[in-house]
This record gives C-alpha cells, sequence and structure tokens, in this order.
C-alpha cells in the first residue's frame, strides 16, 4: 500500500514537469500568421483554406463601418472609420446613429485644404502621423481619407475637405500623409477616384471628360498615392464617369488603378457606390460598402446578405458565371490590407486626443492660414496700442468641427476664435454674433430664429467704438455651406454678411475680415477692407492659430492652393454653361478641359481675386539670381533652377518659392504655365539662403490622345520663378532636346 502511494507520488514531479514542458511549448502558428514569411505566400496559404462563402464575406459590409473576417482561422476583422480630418466618434452597427460612446472624443486637425496651404510636405507627414496614431488607438483598420479630388469650382460642397486646384500640389502633399499614416498599421483609403468634383448629383452625374485632362489634372494625386506613396486602399467615387459608376468603372479600376499603377491593395466603394453584381464582380471593386437594402426581401435577417457583393455574387460564382479567380483576386487583396494592419504585430498602439496632437493640429494651422490683404500693415494687431476690440460674427464662436457630413467630429476640444482672441488680448475683446445662420444641420437647412436685425445693430454698437473689428465670418458646414451632400447655392457669402460688411465699415474703417471657409467667396468689399485673413477650418486649436496670426507671435505663412476669382463666371467650369456645370442632371461635360483654376485664368488671361499661390506674410522677400544648371536638357533629365531668397524684413518667417513650367511653340493646346515645383524657405530677418527647386524633363509632359501616353516635345520651355500664380519674378529660358 505504502509503496503503492509512494510509487504515485513519485511521478508527480515528472507529470507535473511534462506537463510545464507542454505548457510552455510555443503553439505552432499557421503558416498565414507567421509573420516570417513573405506577405504574398501567407496570403495565398489562408486563401487555400478559406471556403468561397467566407471570402465572399469578406468582399462586403457586415455593418456600417466593418467587413467580416474569417473568425475560424483567427483573421480579424476590417473595421473603418471617416477621416480625413480626425477620427469620426462610433456610430451605432446598423444606422448612422451616433453609438454615444463617452471615449471617442478626438483631436480635430485643420481640414486638407489648410494642409495644402501650408505647402509644406512636413506639415503633411506629421499630420499623418497623429492622426494615423489617433485611429491606431481606436482600433480602426482602415482611415477613409485622404481627398484628393481637384478643386474645379468653388461650389462644391466638399472642396474644404481636399487638397486643392493643383495635381502637383496636391501629389507632393497627399503622399507623406498617407505614408505617416500608414506606419500606424493603419490602411489610408484615398478618395474619391474619381471625378467626384461636385456634391450636386453626386450619386449618378455621368462626367464626361477627355483623356488629356484626366491624366494631366484629375488623376495625378491618386497616381502619387498609390505609386509613390502605397496607399493600402482606395475609395471609388459615387458619380459615373463615361456611363459606369466609379466604384465599378473598368478603365479606372481594373485598367488604370489596377494593371497601369500596379495598386494591390483594396477597392472600396463609397458608401452606397455600388449598383449592380456583375459590374462590382468583373470591374475591379474589392469591397462594398455601405448600400442601402430597404425593399429587397431575399434576407430579412441579414439585409447585408442582400449586398451586390454578397448572396447575389455567390449566386454567379456558383452558377460559374464570375470566375472563382474573380474572387480569389477580391479576397487576396483585402487579405493583404488585413495582414499589413491587423495582423502586423509590430505595429505601434498608437495614442489619442493627447497634448502633442493638439499641437500638432496647432502647428499646421497656424502654418496653414493665409494673409490675403494686408494694406497700411493693420496687422499683426498689437495689444499694447489697442484699447478695444470688438469681435463680430458667428463663426467667432460657433463650432465648425461639427457638419460638413461624414467628416463631421467629435472633438474633445475646440478653442473657438472668440477663446482665443480673449486668451490673447483679454478683456480689450468685445463680442456681438452679428448675423446668425442656423444651428448645425446636415442635409437640410434650419432658418435661425434669432432676429437679423437686432443681431445686427448690437454689431454697429460695438463696432462704433473699437479701436478695431474682427469679423469673424465665411460658410459653415451646414447643407448647402462647405457640406458634402449639397453644393453652395451663391459665390457670395451667405446669411447676409456682405451687407453687414457694409454696414461695420461705415462706422469703423479698421476692419479686419477672418473667414473660416474651405472655398472661395465673393469679396465685393475688398476695396475698403484692408486686411483679409484665410482661415479656413482649422480644428481643436482654431482659435489659438488665428489669435497667433493676428497678433503676430506666428507670422502667416500659408499660400492659396486654389484661385479666388472675382466673380463665378470668370472661373473655367462656369464659362460653358451648365452643361458643364452642374451637368443636366443626368450628364455633365467638362469643357473646361485641362483648363482648371489657375491653368484657366492664366491662359485666358483672367485677372483673379487672389491667385493660386497668393499669401502674403509679416516680412518681405526677394528672389535673386536665378540660374539653371545647363541651357540644354535630355528627356531623362532633371532641370536643376539655383537662386537666392532673402528676408529682407524686420521679422522671422517664411517664403513659398514656386516654379511654372511653360512650353513655348507648343504643338497642342497647353496651359500659360503649370507648377512643376515649390519649397517653403524659412528665413531669420537678413538671412538668405541659396535654393534649387528640381524639375524633371517627365514631368512637363502631357497626354498625347493620339499615342495615349505622356509626351515631351523638344523645344523651348520657360522656367517661372514665382511667389504665386499670380506674380512671376523671373523667367529663365530653357531647351529640351
Ligand atoms: C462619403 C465618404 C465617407 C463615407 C462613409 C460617404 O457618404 O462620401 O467620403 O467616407 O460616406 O462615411
Amino acid at each position: 500500500m505504502y509503496k503503492q502511494i509512494f510509487s504515485i507520488l513519485r511521478m508527480v514531479p515528472v507529470v507535473f514537469f511534462a506537463g510545464m514542458i507542454s505548457l510552455n511549448a510555443q503553439p505552432v502558428k499557421p503558416f498565414y500568421m507567421n509573420e516570417n514569411h513573405p506577405l504574398e505566400e501567407r496570403v495565398k496559404n489562408a486563401l487555400s483554406l478559406m471556403t468561397m462563402e467566407e471570402k465572399v464575406a469578406m468582399c462586403h459590409a457586415q455593418s456600417k463601418f466593418s467587413s467580416k473576417g474569417v473568425a475560424r482561422l483567427g483573421i480579424p476583422e476590417v473595421w473603418m472609420s471617416d477621416g480625413p480630418h480626425g477620427v469620426r466618434e462610433e456610430i451605432l452597427w446598423d444606422s448612422w446613429g451616433e453609438a454615444k460612446w463617452t471615449n471617442d472624443s478626438c483631436t480635430a486637425f485643420p481640414a486638407l485644404t489648410c494642409l495644402a496651404a501650408t505647402w509644406n510636405p512636413e506639415m503633411s507627414a506629421i499630420y499623418g502621423k497623429a492622426v494615423g496614431e489617433e485611429a491606431r488607438y481606436r482600433k480602426k483598420t482602415v482611415l477613409l481619407g485622404p481627398g484628393v479630388n481637384i478643386y474645379r469650382t468653388p461650389m462644391n460642397g466638399r472642396n474644404f475637405e481636399y487638397m486643392g486646384e493643383d495635381p502637383y500640389l496636391a501629389s507632393r502633399m497627399v503622399v507623406p500623409y498617407i505614408q505617416e499614416l500608414q506606419k500606424n498599421g493603419v490602411a489610408a483609403c484615398v478618395k474619391h477616384y474619381a471625378l467626384n468634383n461636385q456634391e450636386l448629383w453626386r450619386g449618378h452625374i455621368n462626367v464626361e471628360v477627355s483623356d488629356r485632362a484626366l491624366r494631366e489634372i484629375y488623376l495625378p494625386a491618386f497616381k502619387a498615392a498609390v505609386t509613390e506613396a502605397k496607399v493600402w486602399s482606395v475609395m471609388g467615387a459615387y458619380n459615373q464617369f463615361r456611363g459606369e459608376h466609379c466604384c465599378h468603372n473598368d478603365l479606372l479600376l481594373n485598367k488604370i488603378l489596377k494593371d497601369e499603377w500596379r495598386f494591390d491593395g483594396t477597392v472600396i466603394t463609397d458608401w452606397g457606390g455600388a449598383h449592380n453584381t456583375m459590374q462590382s464582380a468583373m470591374n475591379g471593386l474589392d469591397m462594398e460598402m455601405g448600400t442601402g437594402t430597404d425593399g429587397m426581401t431575399r434576407s430579412v435577417s441579414n439585409a447585408y446578405d442582400n449586398y451586390y457583393l454578397a448572396l447575389p455574387f455567390l449566386d454567379e460564382l456558383r452558377k460559374g458565371t464570375v470566375p472563382e479567380s474573380v474572387l480569389n483576386d477580391k479576397a487576396s487583396r483585402i487579405l493583404r490590407m488585413i495582414f499589413r494592419t491587423e495582423m502586423n504585430s509590430k505595429r505601434p498602439l498608437g495614442s489619442f486626443a493627447s497634448p502633442e496632437h493638439a499641437q500638432v493640429a496647432r502647428k499646421v494651422a497656424e502654418e496653414g492660414i493665409v494673409l490675403l490683404k494686408n494694406s497700411g500693415n493693420i496687422l499683426p494687431l498689437d495689444a499694447s496700442k489697442l484699447k478695444n476690440i470688438a469681435v463680430i460674427g458667428e463663426n467667432a464662436t460657433r463650432s465648425l468641427t461639427v457638419g460638413g457630413g461624414s467628416s463631421n467630429l467629435k472633438a474633445k476640444n475646440e478653442i473657438s476664435p472668440l477663446t482665443g482672441l480673449r486668451t490673447r488680448y483679454g478683456s480689450k475683446i468685445t463680442y456681438a454674433m452679428g448675423y446668425a445662420s442656423g444651428p448645425p444641420a446636415y442635409g437640410r437647412e434650419i432658418p435661425s430664429k434669432l432676429n437679423a436685425e437686432t443681431l445686427r445693430n448690437e454689431a454697429i454698437v460695438i463696432a462704433r467704438t473699437a479701436d478695431v473689428v474682427i469679423f469673424v465670418g465665411g460658410l459653415n458646414k451646414n447643407h448647402f455651406q462647405d457640406c458634402e451632400g449639397g453644393d453652395r447655392q451663391s459665390y457670395n457669402l451667405p446669411f447676409d454678411q456682405d451687407q453687414l460688411l457694409d454696414e461695420i465699415l461705415k462706422v469703423n474703417k479698421n476692419v479686419v475680415v477672418v473667414l473660416a471657409t474651405g472655398n472661395a467667396v465673393a469679396m465685393p468689399w475688398i476695396e475698403r477692407v484692408p486686411a483679409v485673413v484665410q482661415a479656413w477650418y482649422l480644428g481643436s486649436e482654431a482659435g489659438n492659430a488665428i489669435a497667433s496670426v493676428l497678433s503676430g507671435d506666428v507670422n502667416p505663412s500659408g499660400k492659396l492652393p486654389f484661385t479666388f476669382p472675382v466673380k463665378l463666371s470668370d472661373n473655367g467650369a462656369h464659362s460653358f454653361g451648365p452643361l458643364c456645370y452642374p451637368g443636366d442632371s443626368i450628364k455633365e461635360v467638362y469643357m473646361d478641359d485641362i483648363l482648371v483654376g489657375y491653368r484657366w485664368h492664366d491662359t485666358k488671361n483672367i485677372a483673379p481675386l487672389f491667385a493660386f499661390g497668393h499669401g502674403l506674410s509679416y516680412t518681405n522677400f526677394a528672389l535673386s539670381n536665378p540660374q539653371t544648371d545647363k541651357k540644354t536638357y535630355t528627356k531623362a533629365e532633371t532641370v536643376k533652377l539655383t537662386f537666392t531668397v532673402q528676408n529682407t524684413g524686420k521679422v522671422s518667417g517664411a517664403e513659398i518659392a514656386q516654379v511654372y513650367v511653360t512650353q513655348k511653340n507648343a504643338p497642342v493646346l497647353r496651359p500659360a504655365k503649370e507648377l512643376k515645383g515649390f519649397k517653403k524657405v524659412f528665413l531669420k530677418a537678413g538671412e538668405q539662403q541659396t535654393i534649387t527647386i528640381p524639375v524633371k524633363v517627365e514631368d512637363i509632359a502631357y497626354w498625347d490622345e493620339k499615342t495615349g501616353n505622356w509626351k515631351v516635345d523638344a523645344g523651348e520651355f520657360v522656367m517661372n520663378l514665382a511667389t504665386s500664380a499670380g506674380d512671376v519674378k523671373f523667367k529663365v529660358p530653357v531647351e529640351v532636346k
């Protein structure tokens, strides 16, 4: 008996030890999970383990903002969020309602127009990094942005989310945003590919545009996002192009994006952008989101089964009308995106609404604000010389991170212009609202209940006795303003702001107009107003950034990423009648062709109100001594334009030197000049620097419609060294052999 007990006890350590070994042994990871293997082999391996149903399930939504993983294999779901100025609050599984979480108040970064106005790719990099950290902390696989649709008309309700009118500027600014964002293991989703240049009829308008304009104007920023930044996902646009919806457009998706640019990531629809199963299957769409399923009856338990790329797609695969290779390609692209994000064990953990992110938001805001006019050097406002500052205008207090559509943000903090100015100038500030729009509303207009006359009278009273009036107006993020789902209805400022300004100017001439807009506006009062500041939508730190610039704590250094026409009919898209903009509700023909923005103004000699690339400083700069390294170049070479920039004023500041190229005697229409290089140069008072801006000869090519390829003609070109499209300082001739 004792012997038996003893021998059992003797076994205990052996069993225990053996157990320890098996507990400690590393479980063997499936091949696709082992990050030591090459990505493509892991994708193939995972794909080989999946059923057809599992692959199809990845190709469409399972909720408003997520799609299925493969639970059986431990492959995670894909979670997405808007984008592009911060991480949107959580919304409900199956509707657009707010989920009312209390941990999702984010940093609101400045709108992308402001980022573009910095003309500083380093700002894009810190912005992308910070917004990527926020998305990562919030456990997002994909951030739905950035947007790079070209600014074609000031009426587009969504211009504020994009990077302006010039394909070169937008390309240079979008690449670092994406690269730094994706270092967080979060996919960027560049949008809306392509030709979504207006909101009116966006869901169906059929855009007709020449190959040349497509290639030279509307596609380059997308191409840079794919070929240079290596973006992991792309969002199709709502509109049609040449009769096919962009979310399943053979030319845009299969031929250009995937074949020509070798995009290896996921094409995601805009929400509700798919319309047909066979086209979705065959024309390059990989993942369908947001389709409304009302009225479809095949499944009552799960509406998502009715998506074009759900059960109807499975049917076609089973029938053999769609080959399985098509499904495998889609699932591989989605797997690749998941492996790069969710299944990258080395990705950082992110951070959220941190003081560091607020600093990034402030820095970008301060660098992006554009000083449009400053006569008599009324700015900066010296606190020691001012006793009484009147701040007038609804935008001084209104939240401008709210509204606008899908880019709406629940911001942890939002410093209003009034708060920022009070922090800087204290009790010298008095405030009157002056005008009122209406409560934040997306998709409808709610007029204000406040009495316009009372508001105006209050404003005039404080304006009369002030040393200076700071008028903070502009548009807002309501429907028909800077807002998704509709275009503006007038080029003038809304809510009778022009009339209010007239009244204010009658009692006080020292008026500084600060405009919060993402779009150009008419300025019938421009001759009578000494200073105008373009202050975009600046996000969480708006008020601090505005106060820094108005006070001179920060010297403004932003420049316009789009032209301000004097009147709407001066803009190319508005020069050919309604078929050219906004279309006849079915079709729209881009008759302005390659002459978008300053290309139109310069070629047709139409003076703008403020030129593309314009922006003033509190100091002065002189450009001198421009030289190219050679006089004659082959098509494979790079022109190096060297010159000196000097800060000739009394304070530190930054100048943005711009190089525009003109082709002389071109055999085809070419714009008067096109931006091909720029550099933001920071200089202390008196300091000078010698700068070289390289311009690759191949970058001055045009799209040759005869051969369907890029072409550089031999001949004479001019390198225009400028400080805006309206201010060319030197013309340096070169020859291409
Ligand atoms: C917008 C997209 C957005 C999506 C999801 C769409 O209406 O056009 O930009 O990402 O909704 O909110």
